[in-house]
């Protein structure tokens, strides 16, 4: 009886201490700078927002944002359910399906390594910064088809919302720009550069016999007076260390009259650009597939057969690609395996299971 009646009080000093201390609590502002996560620094210095500089709070605030499902109509679907970790933030749907189970225009695009594209955003580049895409999706009728008015009126009964508002941005009111900052801030932190290709080019590990002739071709020039000699050119448009040039292009994918998604144009007005589209970066590709705006390839060998001999001609198709379609790339099977091989040593399985980009519910 009395140790009960001791242990009750304790009870009751443990619960008002704990109160207190939840009182006491100070949420306040927190300026404290977010540093990039790099393991192996094969990436050139990204040129980050000078307005929007990455805080820890501002990327713990767009990383709940990102797995939250309020975000959409009916609280069923948030950016995660399209942009897939393990998948390389990407959709193994060949559409994505939205609110309803809607079926969307286009192949989902993967989210890492964003900090490094400075020339907009989505296949057709028509959102300009981050900031402007991030916002898009959930008002998209074919995505979260909700308005950013619910979205705030809902993030607003949450305390766990109001808070982290306060120390990304040092008050608790909750408006549209600082739920696009946050989820830039989120974005921007997502790195990948811890591939075996990384690894090779940091002199770790060896490429195999394989590897390294894909490697080859992927890099060297096409040249059809050299057949024995002549590569297959990717890196023309997948360049550098990104795998990617930030510029929209034509790959020959159709003919004029076969082009059913205008892709730049729509952003432009400008015919010139029908038919182009961004140039992905081909880094985690292993695990991105399918493949192209409209996920018409299921594998990586469908992908190099259409660069080999596919190349469709129409108004913008790049000259480079052009330039190949007479007589095809002239890839063996084996080059063709090798090529693919090379492309399977862009898989980063640290970026793929790295838990500061999980969820954080
Ligand atoms: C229903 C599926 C779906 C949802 C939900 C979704 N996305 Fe996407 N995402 C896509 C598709 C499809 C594309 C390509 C769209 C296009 O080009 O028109 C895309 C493209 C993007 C891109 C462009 C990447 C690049 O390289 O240009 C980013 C960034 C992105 N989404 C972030 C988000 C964020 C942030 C959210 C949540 C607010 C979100 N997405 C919600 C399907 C989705
Ligand atoms: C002239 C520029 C150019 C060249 C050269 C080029 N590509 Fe591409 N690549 C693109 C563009 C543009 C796209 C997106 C096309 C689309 O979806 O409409 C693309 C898409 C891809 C994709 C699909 C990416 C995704 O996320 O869906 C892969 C894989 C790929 N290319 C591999 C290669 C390989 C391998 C080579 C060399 C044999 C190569 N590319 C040569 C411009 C190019």
């Amino acid at each position: 009886m009395h140790l009960a009646k001791s242990a009750f009080i304790g009870l009751i000093a443990l619960s008002l201490f704990s109160c207190r201390k939840d009182e006491a609590e100070i949420v306040a502002y927190d300026p404290t700078p977010y540093t990039l996560q790099y393991v192996n620094n094969t990436l050139p210095i990204p040129d980050l927002p000078t307005d929007n500089p990455l805080t820890v709070a501002k990327v713990e605030l767009g990383r709940m944002l990102f797995y939250e499902t309020q975000l959409s109509l009916d609280n069923s679907i948030s950016c995660a359910s399209c942009h897939v970790q393990e998948d390389g933030f990407s959709d193994k749907h060949t559409l994505s399906f939205g609110v309803d189970q809607t079926l969307g225009k286009r192949q989902a695009m993967p989210v890492f390594n964003l900090a490094w594209h400075s020339n907009g955003f989505f296949w057709d580049g028509r959102a300009e910064l981050l900031r402007h895409q991030s916002l898009l999706p959930i008002q998209d009728a074919f995505e979260m088809k909700e308005t950013l008015a619910n979205v705030i009126a809902k993030l607003k009964s949450s305390g766990d919302y109001r808070n982290q508002f306060i120390r990304a941005f040092g008050s608790g009111e909750i408006t549209a720009l600082k739920i696009s900052l946050a989820l830039e801030n989120f974005m921007m932190s997502i790195v990948s550069d811890d591939s075996k290709y990384d690894r090779y080019l940091k002199g770790l590990v060896t490429l195999t016999e394989s590897e390294e002739r894909g490697r080859q071709l992927f890099f060297a020039e096409y040249n059809p007076s050299f057949p024995s000699e002549t590569g297959a050119d990717c890196a023309h448009c997948h360049a550098g260390n990104n795998f990617e040039n930030d510029l929209y292009m034509n790959n020959g994918l159709d003919t004029e009259a076969e082009i059913a998604d205008n892709g730049r144009q729509n952003a432009t007005g400008d015919l010139a650009d029908k038919g182009k589209f961004k140039v992905p970066s081909l880094r985690n590709i292993e695990v991105t597939g399918p493949y192209m705006h409209d996920g018409r390839f299921t594998t990586l060998e469908e992908v190099v057969d259409h660069y080999n001999g596919g190349i469709q001609n129409s108004n913008s198709v790049d000259p480079a690609i052009l330039f190949t379609s007479s007589t095809g790339l002239m890839l063996d099977a084996q080059e063709k395996a090798d090529l693919v091989n090379f492309l399977k040593t862009l898989t980063d399985y640290t970026y793929l299971t790295n838990p500061a980009y999980q969820s954080p519910f």
